[in-house]
This record gives structure tokens, C-alpha cells and sequence, in this order.
């Protein structure tokens, strides 16, 4: 799997071999065209195969290699917003459909793993928000409150915590979480699909979509895929230029994974009320086969191209682990990822807006995607069947807030007030002081250029304005990337596309 990153890569993809699959080498039809071969492309690709749908799916990398592959793999009902939150922007009723949605999802996860006998470390566990300070125990008690009114009665309030070393204070105990292997799963689920007779072209960039009665995908090759349903799920979407982009926002957000003594931390998933927040969960020695059990500790997140030294992130959480867990031993594991924040916090799920009937996206993934991801296969497969599904009105693309206004404006004024980037000046004047191994910009006359060294010395240069909509990149010393700070479009140290939405690398200086 592809990892642009120093750091280590997560140890899920270690051990994990996946089926062969292939290019598209001709022009191919079918039913159902499924664009992104992550947890929420691969779950859609499965789940209509399995109701007879002919169905092929298009992968521009490997399957599970994208943000799929970089997961902490927390399977949760409790969605890290807060359910007061949910309850002010969709009310009672909507706040509950999402929590059994989520919760379905873990329950779908599990029912596929028995079904198609995948080993993939799946386990219900429970869960703990924990109270860092007495403001955020208040919190806890509103936390509570709203649960209960959307009728969620085992969650109960724990005067101590099961970590002792994490504080002090109460935590509000969530019962039938989950955590599994997401890459064990994802090798499993591919299996599945390709013997329900599922197509699927790796190393296949779509590049092009017609919609239409027939919606018409055409690759980086040149060869299309006719569908009469088309599903994209590639995270971000990469078929529609503005409207999603303003409803959702790019965050960068980090792990790391430190052995602990075996048996001194529980098996349950455990995450605070801290701004940026943070998340624990156990890997047991056992599905590791190890001697020590591995804390997962994930957060520090922060606005995607926003953040000159993203490599102190690990620091902080190292120093926040070391603190929260004195027993922690050496960090074995670093990595970083991207997840998307959607204005009023649900995913987007559904019809594409302002597009053809028949086509179909899903993003917003907001730190839930195992989930996000896992309902995206079971509403997009009721939507394509002709099945009513009572979580389409929550999660439709097209849905409109106004209790989300502020949000709204506050991430696209963020956007808005990159452009100052172009009248900034450079951060080295001459490639010369740009050392082996990083990337740093240059002015040159009106715009700006992506300069990178690479090992040798030699230096690289290419336009540092983005290919979407026009903002200026900025150089990711973790990932070696240029990241785009409006939309997160990324790109490798020559320019190159990594993640969308842009679809053509940076131009030539
Ligand atoms: C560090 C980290 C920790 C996380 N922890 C959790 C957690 O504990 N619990 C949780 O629920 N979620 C978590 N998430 C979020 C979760 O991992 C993601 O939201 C989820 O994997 C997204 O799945 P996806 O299928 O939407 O996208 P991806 O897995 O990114 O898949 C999209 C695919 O589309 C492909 N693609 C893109 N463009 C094209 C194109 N033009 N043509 C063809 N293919 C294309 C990509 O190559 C990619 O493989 C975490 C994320 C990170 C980064
Ligand atoms: S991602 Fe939109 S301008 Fe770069």
C-alpha cells in the first residue's frame, strides 16, 4: 500500500494480501458504476452485487488505500459532536435516526464479517467520553441528558474512570461499540465482492463523468464505464467543482501507536472533550501477535495546508500519551491522515446535487467513516433498489441549514481569506535555500512556485496554485506533500495529484 509519508506505515496493512486485480482495458457496461475503492465505495460495491447487480468498481490506486487504510478504526454510536449538538440541527428524531444508523453500522460490519467468514479482530467493546476539567463535567451531564432524550437508555454516567491515570473525573459509559482490523476486513470484503461476481479495475483513475439516462465514467486510459447507476465514493468528490466543497472542510488529523504492558489498559475506546480532541483505543497482543498490547492515540487535528510544522503534532500527542499513560512504553507507529467535517456534522449521503437522478456521492466522513462509510453502502443500495430508507433525509447531499449558517460561513471565510497567500512573500528567494528533502514556496513575479529538493539535491519546481479553484499549496514535511489549504487537495513533491478534488497536477513553473 502507498504511504507518502516518513512516518511508519499503520500496522494494519502489514500481513494483508489482497486479490489480484486489474486495469480497465476496454469499455465495459454494467448496472452499477461504484468510483473509489474505500470502505464506503467497497461496502456500496458488495451490498448490490449481493442483491444481483452487475457491478464494477474503478479504483485509482489500490483497494484500501486511501484514508481507508490510515483508520484507527473506532466503530461508533456516540459521534464525537455531541449529541446536544445533534439534537439543535436535526432535532430529537434526527439525532436518534443518526445514533441507530451509526449503530446499525457496527451490527453490519459484524453480520458481514460472520457472513463471508472474514477474520478481521472484529469485537464489541464498550466506550468512554471522559471530563478533562469541571466545565467538560457539566458537559458530560449534557451529553447525558440528550442521550436519554433520544431514548439511548443503557448509557450510563461512571463516577471513575477505567484508566485511572486519565482523570479523575466521571465518564459516560457507551455500551456495543466496536474496533476490527479494517484491512483484514477490506481484503475480506473484496473476496466477497469479486465471487458475488463483482468487477474490479485498480490503477484506474476516472478522470471523466457523463451523467445521463446511461451515466458514462471514462478512465485516465481512455476506456469508459456505462452504468445506469453511478456511485461516487472517493472520499471527496471528485465529479462536482464547488457546490460539496463549501459544505465541508479538510482536516489533517495524526496517530501514533505505543507498545503498553499487556493488560494494563483495557479493550474499550475511550476519547475526551479537549479542542482538538483526542482518541484511544486498545490493539490486544493477541490480534498482534505480539507480547505487548498497542495504545492507539489519535487527534491533534487541524485545518488541511494550515499548519507550518505538522510534525510537532506527534510530539503533542506523545507528551499527551506519556502523561495519560504512564505505563506507555516506545511509540512503534506514526502516521497522519485526512477526514472531512461536514458544516452541520452528518455525512453526506445520496443523490449528487443539481446532478442527473441516478448519480450518487458519498463524503463527509467526520472522524466516523468505518460507519459513515458502512451506511453509505446500505442507503445508496436501498436508493439504487428502489427502497425507501428512513436515514435518506439526514444524510442528503442537498440538505440545507440554517442552523448551520455560522459554520458555514466560518469554514468559507477560511477559504476565502487563503487568497492572502498570494501577496505574501515567498518563504526562500532562490531554490538554493531549499534543503534536501522539503518543499518550500518562492515568489516569482505575481504567483508563487512549489520548490522541492529531493535527496540527491536536485531541485523540483512547479506552480504552487491549485488546480481546483486557485488557492496556493503549502509544503506537509510529515506526508512530503503540497496541500491545499481550501478544498485539501494534495499533491507529491513533483505536483502530482494525490487526493482530490483537484483531478490535473500542479502546472509547470
Ligand atoms: C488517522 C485517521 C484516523 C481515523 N480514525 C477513524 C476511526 O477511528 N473511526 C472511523 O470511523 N473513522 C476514522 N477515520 C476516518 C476514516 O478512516 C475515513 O473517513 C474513511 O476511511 C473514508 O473512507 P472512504 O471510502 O470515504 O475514502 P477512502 O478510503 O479515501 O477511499 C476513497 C478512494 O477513492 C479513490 N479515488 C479518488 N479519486 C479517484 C478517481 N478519480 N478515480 C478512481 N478512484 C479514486 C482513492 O484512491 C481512494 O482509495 C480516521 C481517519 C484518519 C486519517
Ligand atoms: S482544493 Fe480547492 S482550491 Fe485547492
Amino acid at each position: 500500500m502507498e504511504n507518502q509519508s516518513g512516518a511508519s506505515v499503520p500496522f494494519w496493512v502489514k500481513g494483508v494480501s489482497y486479490t489480484d486485480t486489474q486495469k480497465l482495458k476496454d469499455n465495459v457496461t454494467c448496472d452499477v458504476c461504484v468510483v473509489g475503492g474505500g470502505i464506503a465505495g467497497l461496502t456500496t460495491a458488495y451490498l448490490l452485487a449481493k442483491e444481483g447487480k452487475r457491478v464494477v468498481l474503478l479504483e485509482a490506486k489500490t483497494i484500501g488505500g486511501g484514508e481507508t487504510g490510515r483508520t484507527t478504526a473506532h466503530l461508533s454510536n456516540a459521534l464525537d459532536d455531541g449529541f446536544p449538538n445533534l439534537i439543535n440541527l436535526f432535532g430529537k428524531d434526527g439525532a436518534r435516526l443518526a445514533c441507530v444508523s451509526h449503530g446499525r453500522a457496527i451490527d453490519k460490519i459484524e453480520e458481514i464479517a460472520k457472513e463471508e467468514s472474514i477474520d478481521c479482530d472484529f469485537k464489541k467493546i464498550n466506550g468512554y467520553l471522559f471530563a478533562n476539567n469541571r466545565d467538560q463535567e457539566e458537559e458530560l451531564m449534557k451529553e447525558l441528558e440528550a442521550v436519554q432524550q433520544i431514548g439511548w437508555r443503557d448509557v450510563v454516567m461512571r463516577k471513575e474512570c477505567p484508566v485511572a491515570s486519565l482523570t479523575a473525573l466521571p465518564c459516560l459509559q457507551f455500551p456495543n461499540q466496536g474496533r476490527f482490523h479494517v484491512m483484514k476486513y477490506i481484503a475480506g470484503l473484496l473476496k466477497a465482492f469479486i465471487d458475488k461476481g463483482g468487477q474490479v479495475y485498480t490503477d484506474t483513475k476516472a478522470v471523466d463523468f457523463k451523467s445521463g439516462t446511461v451515466a458514462v465514467v471514462t478512465a485516465e486510459s481512455g476506456h469508459t464505464v456505462a452504468s445506469n447507476h453511478l456511485v461516487v465514493a472517493t472520499n471527496t468528490p471528485v465529479n462536482d467543482w464547488v457546490t460539496m466543497h463549501t459544505k465541508q472542510a479538510p482536516y489533517r488529523t495524526y496517530a501514533i501507536g505505543l507498545a503498553v504492558p499487556k493488560g494494563e489498559v483495557p479493550d474499550a475506546l475511550f476519547w475526551d472533550m479537549d479542542d482538538p480532541y483526542h482518541y484511544i483505543r486498545l490493539q490486544p497482543a493477541e490480534d498482534r501477535g505480539a507480547s505487548t498490547d498497542l495504545l492507539i492515540i489519535g487527534g491533534e487535528d487541524h485545518k488541511t495546508g494550515q499548519d507550518a510544522h505538522p510534525d510537532k503534532r506527534f510530539y503533542a500527542l506523545e507528551r499527551w500519551a506519556r502523561l495519560k499513560f504512564p505505563m506507555a512504553q516506545e511509540v512503534e507507529y506514526r502516521w497522519s491522515g485526512q477526514v472531512y467535517e461536514p458544516v452541520d456534522r452528518l455525512a453526506f449521503i445520496g443523490r449528487n446535487p443539481g446532478d442527473a437522478n441516478n448519480v450518487y456521492i458519498a463524503t463527509g466522513d467526520s472522524g466516523h467513516g468505518m460507519t459513515h462509510g458502512t451506511i453509505a453502502g446500505m442507503l445508496l443500495t436501498d436508493l439504487i433498489m428502489g427502497r425507501k430508507n428512513e436515514w435518506e433525509k439526514i444524510y442528503d447531499p442537498a440538505r440545507i441549514s440554517l442552523k448551520s449558517a455560522g459554520e458555514f460561513l466560518k469554514e468559507n471565510l477560511n477559504v476565502a481569506a487563503q487568497m492572502k497567500d498570494y501577496v505574501t512573500p515567498g518563504e526562500v528567494d532562490d531554490p538554493s535555500q531549499v534543503m534536501p528533502g522539503t518543499g518550500r514556496l518562492m515568489r516569482k513575479g505575481t504567483t508563487k512556485v512549489a520548490v522541492y529538493c529531493d535527496a540527491d539535491g536536485v531541485r523540483h519546481e512547479c506552480s504552487a496554485v491549485c488546480t481546483h479553484l486557485g488557492c496556493i499549496v503549502n509544503w506537509n514535511n510529515v506526508e512530503k506533500s503540497w496541500d491545499c489549504p481550501c478544498h485539501g487537495s494534495r499533491f507529491d513533491p513533483y505536483g502530482r495529484v494525490i487526493t482530490g478534488p483537484a483531478s490535473k497536477n500542479l502546472d509547470k513553473a
